[in-house]
Protein backbone atom coordinates (compact mmCIF):
# COMPACT_ATOMS: atom_id res chain seq x y z
CA UNK A 1 0.00 0.00 0.00
CA UNK A 2 1.39 3.46 -0.77
CA UNK A 3 0.91 5.66 1.96
CA UNK A 4 0.44 9.39 1.47
CA UNK A 5 0.23 12.58 3.85
CA UNK A 6 -1.73 15.50 2.73
CA UNK A 7 -1.24 19.39 4.45
CA UNK A 8 -3.77 21.31 3.50
CA UNK A 9 -7.55 19.89 3.35
CA UNK A 10 -9.05 22.89 1.25
CA UNK A 11 -10.32 22.78 -2.62
CA UNK A 12 -7.23 21.42 -4.39
CA UNK A 13 -6.97 18.38 -1.60
CA UNK A 14 -10.63 17.10 -2.89
CA UNK A 15 -8.49 16.54 -6.91
CA UNK A 16 -5.83 14.90 -5.27
CA UNK A 17 -8.64 12.87 -3.38
CA UNK A 18 -10.11 12.20 -6.85
CA UNK A 19 -6.76 10.96 -8.13
CA UNK A 20 -5.52 8.95 -5.37
CA UNK A 21 -9.26 7.34 -5.33
CA UNK A 22 -8.40 5.78 -9.09
CA UNK A 23 -5.19 4.20 -8.11
CA UNK A 24 -5.19 0.78 -6.79
CA UNK A 25 -2.91 0.82 -3.50
CA UNK A 26 -2.59 4.17 -2.91
CA UNK A 27 -4.55 5.84 0.46
CA UNK A 28 -4.19 8.58 2.69
CA UNK A 29 -2.53 7.76 5.61
CA UNK A 30 -2.38 12.01 7.42
CA UNK A 31 -3.63 14.48 6.76
CA UNK A 32 -2.99 18.03 8.38
CA UNK A 33 -5.36 21.08 8.37
CA UNK A 34 -6.17 24.27 10.80
CA UNK A 35 -9.59 24.41 9.20
CA UNK A 36 -10.63 20.88 11.70
CA UNK A 37 -13.96 20.26 9.90
CA UNK A 38 -12.13 20.00 6.73
CA UNK A 39 -9.81 17.49 7.84
CA UNK A 40 -12.12 15.48 9.94
CA UNK A 41 -14.36 14.93 6.88
CA UNK A 42 -10.80 14.12 5.14
CA UNK A 43 -9.60 12.09 7.84
CA UNK A 44 -12.82 9.99 8.22
CA UNK A 45 -12.89 9.07 4.56
CA UNK A 46 -9.68 7.14 4.85
CA UNK A 47 -9.42 6.68 8.11
CA UNK A 48 -6.48 8.46 8.06
CA UNK A 49 -4.35 10.65 11.42
CA UNK A 50 -5.52 13.42 11.78
CA UNK A 51 -3.53 17.07 12.23
CA UNK A 52 -4.13 20.41 12.79
CA UNK A 53 -0.14 21.38 12.75
CA UNK A 54 1.27 19.91 9.78
CA UNK A 55 5.14 20.00 11.09
CA UNK A 56 3.65 17.39 14.15
CA UNK A 57 2.33 15.20 10.96
CA UNK A 58 5.62 16.00 9.31
CA UNK A 59 7.83 14.65 12.56
CA UNK A 60 5.31 11.77 13.54
CA UNK A 61 4.43 9.88 10.22
CA UNK A 62 7.77 8.92 9.18
CA UNK A 63 6.63 5.94 7.44
CA UNK A 64 4.70 7.82 4.57
CA UNK A 65 5.77 7.10 1.03
CA UNK A 66 4.91 10.79 0.05
CA UNK A 67 3.56 13.69 0.74
CA UNK A 68 1.25 16.17 -1.25
CA UNK A 69 1.66 19.75 -0.03
CA UNK A 70 -1.64 21.90 -0.41
CA UNK A 71 -1.09 24.61 1.80
CA UNK A 72 -1.68 28.29 0.89
CA UNK A 73 1.21 29.53 -2.01
CA UNK A 74 2.92 31.27 0.71
CA UNK A 75 3.22 28.36 3.60
CA UNK A 76 4.81 26.10 0.51
CA UNK A 77 8.76 27.24 0.93
CA UNK A 78 8.83 26.44 4.99
CA UNK A 79 6.30 23.12 4.36
CA UNK A 80 8.49 21.43 1.73
CA UNK A 81 11.62 22.69 4.23
CA UNK A 82 10.62 21.53 6.71
CA UNK A 83 9.61 18.00 5.23
CA UNK A 84 12.63 18.03 3.59
CA UNK A 85 14.71 18.17 6.67
CA UNK A 86 12.93 15.55 8.97
CA UNK A 87 13.51 13.43 6.00
CA UNK A 88 10.69 12.77 4.07
CA UNK A 89 11.77 11.47 0.62
CA UNK A 90 8.89 12.05 -2.24
CA UNK A 91 7.26 15.12 -1.97
CA UNK A 92 4.53 16.60 -4.51
CA UNK A 93 4.03 20.96 -3.97
CA UNK A 94 1.14 22.17 -5.66
CA UNK A 95 2.01 24.90 -7.82
CA UNK A 96 3.95 27.97 -6.88
CA UNK A 97 6.40 25.28 -5.52
CA UNK A 98 8.13 29.17 -3.97
CA UNK A 99 6.61 32.46 -4.51
CA UNK A 100 9.22 34.00 -6.39
CA UNK A 101 11.81 31.87 -8.86
CA UNK A 102 14.84 32.30 -5.85
CA UNK A 103 12.54 30.61 -3.63
CA UNK A 104 12.08 27.79 -5.83
CA UNK A 105 15.59 27.10 -7.07
CA UNK A 106 16.31 27.26 -3.44
CA UNK A 107 14.02 24.03 -2.84
CA UNK A 108 15.27 22.42 -5.71
CA UNK A 109 18.71 22.53 -4.74
CA UNK A 110 18.14 21.74 -0.86
CA UNK A 111 15.72 18.58 -2.26
CA UNK A 112 18.29 17.50 -4.68
CA UNK A 113 21.14 17.99 -1.80
CA UNK A 114 19.23 15.78 0.47
CA UNK A 115 18.25 12.85 -1.76
CA UNK A 116 14.97 13.92 -2.10
CA UNK A 117 12.18 14.06 -4.91
CA UNK A 118 10.47 17.10 -5.19
N1 LIG B 1 -7.99 25.67 -6.06
C1 LIG B 1 -7.43 25.41 -7.26
O1 LIG B 1 -8.10 25.31 -8.31
C2 LIG B 1 -5.96 25.16 -7.35
C3 LIG B 1 -5.46 24.68 -8.54
C4 LIG B 1 -4.13 24.40 -8.63
C5 LIG B 1 -3.32 24.62 -7.54
N2 LIG B 1 -3.79 25.12 -6.41
C6 LIG B 1 -2.86 25.36 -5.31
O2 LIG B 1 -3.14 24.47 -4.24
C7 LIG B 1 -2.82 25.13 -3.00
C8 LIG B 1 -4.03 25.06 -2.10
O3 LIG B 1 -5.12 25.69 -2.78
P1 LIG B 1 -6.62 25.48 -2.26
O4 LIG B 1 -7.45 26.14 -3.28
O5 LIG B 1 -6.84 24.04 -1.92
O6 LIG B 1 -6.59 26.38 -0.91
P2 LIG B 1 -7.61 26.32 0.33
O7 LIG B 1 -7.50 27.67 0.96
O8 LIG B 1 -8.92 25.81 -0.11
O9 LIG B 1 -6.96 25.23 1.28
C9 LIG B 1 -5.80 25.47 2.03
C10 LIG B 1 -5.74 24.45 3.15
O10 LIG B 1 -4.57 24.68 3.92
C11 LIG B 1 -4.90 24.50 5.28
N3 LIG B 1 -3.93 25.20 6.13
C12 LIG B 1 -3.63 26.51 6.17
N4 LIG B 1 -2.69 26.74 7.08
C13 LIG B 1 -2.36 25.54 7.63
C14 LIG B 1 -1.46 25.10 8.63
N5 LIG B 1 -0.67 25.96 9.29
N6 LIG B 1 -1.40 23.78 8.92
C15 LIG B 1 -2.19 22.90 8.28
N7 LIG B 1 -3.08 23.25 7.32
C16 LIG B 1 -3.16 24.55 7.02
C17 LIG B 1 -6.30 25.02 5.43
O11 LIG B 1 -6.92 24.44 6.57
C18 LIG B 1 -6.93 24.51 4.12
O12 LIG B 1 -7.42 23.20 4.34
C19 LIG B 1 -2.38 26.55 -3.36
O13 LIG B 1 -0.97 26.57 -3.41
C20 LIG B 1 -2.95 26.76 -4.75
O14 LIG B 1 -2.16 27.66 -5.54
C21 LIG B 1 -5.11 25.37 -6.28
Amino acid sequence: MVKLGILGAGIITECHFYGIDRIDGATVAAIASVDEAAGKAAADKYGAALYTDYRELLDKEKSLDGIIVALPNFMHREAVEYAIKAGHKNILCEKPLGINPAESAGLVKLAKESGANL
